[in-house]
C-alpha cells in the first residue's frame, strides 16, 4: 500500500475504505491487547509502569485522550499541510493535547493570524498553556461547548477547524451538532481538517460538505485518515 494515498471518494473508493478500515481496526485491537498485557505484567510484578510517559499515564486515567502517544511527525506534517493549503488567518484546533500540532500550525500561520486551541484534559491543558505566542489563545473545555468557548475568545468565524478528537466518543446527535456548528462558523472556501483512525466520519461530513478529500497516513500508530472537507 502506498503511504501517500489520496482517495477520491466520488470514484468508488468505498469498498476499499471498508478494507483499509478493517485492517486498521485489527491492528488497533491487537495493539490494545498488547497494551493490556503490558499493564497486567507490570502490575503483577509490582513494577506497574512507575515512570510512564505522560501520554501513557494520561491515557490510563482518561480514556477520552484516545492515544498513548502524540501524532507522528508524518501525521502532523500531513495535517498541517492540509491546513496551510487553505491559507487560513483564523484557525481553531480541537483536542490540542500538549500542542504537537499547535506548534506546527503556528509555524505556518500568518503573522497577524490567530489560533484558538481547545483541550479538555487538565494535565495536557497545563502544558498547552505554556506555549508562548501572541497569536495563540487556549481554552480548557469540551468542544461540545465550542460555540460558547469561541464566543468567550471573541471569535465569530474561523477559516479552518482542525480536529484530533475521537468523534466515536460522542453520541450520534452530538457528532451531528458539532459538524453543523463547524460548518456554520466557516466562510465559503473554509475547511475542516480531521484526523481519525476510522472512516466513520465520512457519511457525516457528506451531510454538510460537498467537497471532501481523504488521505491515509500509515506512518503513525495506528495509521490515520486525514479528511479535508471544504465549504463550497
Ligand atoms: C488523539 S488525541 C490528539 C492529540 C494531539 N492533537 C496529537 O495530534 O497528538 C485527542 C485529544 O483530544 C482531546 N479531547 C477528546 N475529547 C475532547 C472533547 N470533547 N473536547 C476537547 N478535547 C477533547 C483529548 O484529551 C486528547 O488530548
Amino acid at each position: 500500500m502506498k503511504n501517500k494515498e489520496n482517495i477520491n471518494i466520488k470514484k468508488g473508493g468505498r469498498a476499499a475504505f471498508g478494507r483499509v478500515d478493517a485492517f486498521i481496526q485489527d491492528k488497533i485491537s491487537k495493539g490494545r491487547y498488547g497494551f493490556n498485557e503490558l499493564i497486567k505484567a507490570g502490575a503483577d510484578s509490582g513494577r506497574m509502569l512507575k515512570r510512564p510517559f505522560s501520554y501513557l499515564e494520561t491515557f490510563i486515567n482518561d480514556a477520552g485522550v484516545a492515544a498513548i502517544h502524540p501524532s507522528s511527525k508524518y501525521l502532523v506534517a500531513r495535517v498541517v499541510r492540509a491546513v496551510e493549503q487553505g491559507g487560513p488567518r483564523v484557525v481553531v484546533e480541537f483536542g490540542a493535547a500538549e500542542g504537537v500540532m499547535t506548534k506546527k500550525i503556528l509555524k505556518i500561520l500568518a503573522r497577524d493570524g490567530r489560533l484558538a486551541a481547545i483541550e479538555r484534559n487538565e494535565g495536557f491543558y497545563k502544558k498547552l498553556a505554556e506555549i508562548e505566542d501572541p497569536r495563540l489563545r487556549t481554552a480548557r473545555g469540551d468542544v461540545r461547548n465550542m460555540a460558547d468557548i469561541l464566543r468567550g475568545m471573541e471569535i465569530k468565524n474561523a477559516d479552518c477547524f482542525v480536529s484530533g478528537i475521537p468523534f466515536s466518543f460522542l453520541s450520534p446527535e452530538e457528532r451531528f451538532t458539532l459538524i453543523r456548528e463547524i460548518y456554520a462558523h466557516l466562510p465559503h472556501g473554509g475547511r475542516f481538517v480531521a484526523y481519525q483512525c476510522t472512516t466513520h466520519l465520512i457519511p457525516l461530513l457528506r451531510k454538510q460538505f460537498r467537497q471532501i478529500k481523504v488521505e491515509l497516513e500509515i506512518r503513525n500508530m495506528p495509521p490515520h485518515f486525514v479528511f479535508t472537507a471544504i465549504k463550497k
